[in-house]
C-alpha cells in the first residue's frame, strides 16, 4: 500500500502517481476519497489544483468540484473539443491532472448524488431550487446572460464562496 493511505491529507499527490501505476485500483482510491469528502458541497471550499483554476477558469468561472459527480466531469473532460459549442481541448498531461483531480473531489453529496441533464450544474435539481427565486427576465439582465455565469450575483464565485450573504443581483 502506498503510504498516503495512513496520510489522507497528502492523498491527491500520491492518488496521481497511483493512477500511473495502478489505474483500477487509482479509480477504487478516488471514489474512496471522494467519500470521505461527501461534506464537500456543504462548504465547497477545497482549495483548486492550479492547473484547474487557470484551464477551467478561462471562459468562466472555475465551478466548484463538488457541484458534479464525478461521472459527470469525466464525461466532459472525455469531450473538450466539443465543450458546449467551444473547443476546450487541452494536452493530454494537463487532461490528465486536471481529470484525475476532479475525479478525487467530485461530489457525493445531495447536490451532486445525479449527473444532471447535459452535466450541467445549472440544470441539477438543487441549483433551479436554489434559483427558483430569481425570474426569467433577470436571468436576461445584459449583465448576466446565462445562469453559468455565477460571479455575475455571487461576487466571491471566483474563491468557491456561494454563502447567500455574499449575493449582489446586478441591476
Ligand atoms: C474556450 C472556453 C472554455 C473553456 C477553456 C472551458 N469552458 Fe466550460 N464552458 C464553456 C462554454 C461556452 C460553456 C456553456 C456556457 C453556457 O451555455 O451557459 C461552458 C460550460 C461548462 C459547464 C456547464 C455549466 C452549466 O451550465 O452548469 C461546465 C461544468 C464546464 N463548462 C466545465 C469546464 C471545465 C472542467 C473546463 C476545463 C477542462 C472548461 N469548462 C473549460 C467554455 C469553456
Ligand atoms: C442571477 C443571479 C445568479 C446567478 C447567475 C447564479 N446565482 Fe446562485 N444564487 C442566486 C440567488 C438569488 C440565490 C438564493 C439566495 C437565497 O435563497 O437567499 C442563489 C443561491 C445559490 C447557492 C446557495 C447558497 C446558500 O448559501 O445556500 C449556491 C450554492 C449557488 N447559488 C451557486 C451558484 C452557481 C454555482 C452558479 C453558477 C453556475 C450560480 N449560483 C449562479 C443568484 C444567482
Amino acid at each position: 500500500m502506498s503510504p498516503n493511505a495512513q496520510h489522507p491529507h497528502h492523498a491527491p499527490r500520491g492518488a496521481r502517481a497511483w493512477r500511473r501505476r495502478w489505474p483500477a485500483l487509482a479509480c477504487a482510491l478516488a471514489g474512496l476519497l471522494a467519500q470521505g469528502a461527501s461534506r464537500a458541497d456543504e462548504a465547497p471550499r477545497v482549495p483548486l489544483l492550479p492547473a484547474y483554476q487557470q484551464e477551467c477558469g478561462a471562459c468562466h468561472v472555475a465551478f466548484p468540484a463538488a457541484l458534479l459527480p464525478a461521472a459527470s466531469w469525466q464525461r466532459l473532460m472525455n469531450g473538450l473539443p466539443r465543450h458546449y459549442g467551444s473547443d476546450a481541448s487541452l494536452a493530454p498531461a494537463l487532461q490528465a491532472e486536471i481529470g484525475a483531480w476532479l475525479a478525487t473531489h467530485a461530489g457525493t453529496g445531495k447536490r451532486a448524488r445525479e449527473a444532471p441533464p447535459e452535466d450541467r450544474i445549472t440544470r441539477g435539481a438543487w441549483f433551479q431550487r436554489e434559483h427558483r427565486q430569481v425570474a426569467a427576465a433577470t436571468w436576461q439582465r445584459p449583465a448576466i446572460q446565462r445562469a453559468s455565469h455565477c460571479a455575475a450575483c455571487h461576487p466571491q464565485a471566483e474563491k468557491g464562496d456561494f454563502n447567500e450573504h455574499q449575493i449582489r443581483i446586478p441591476r
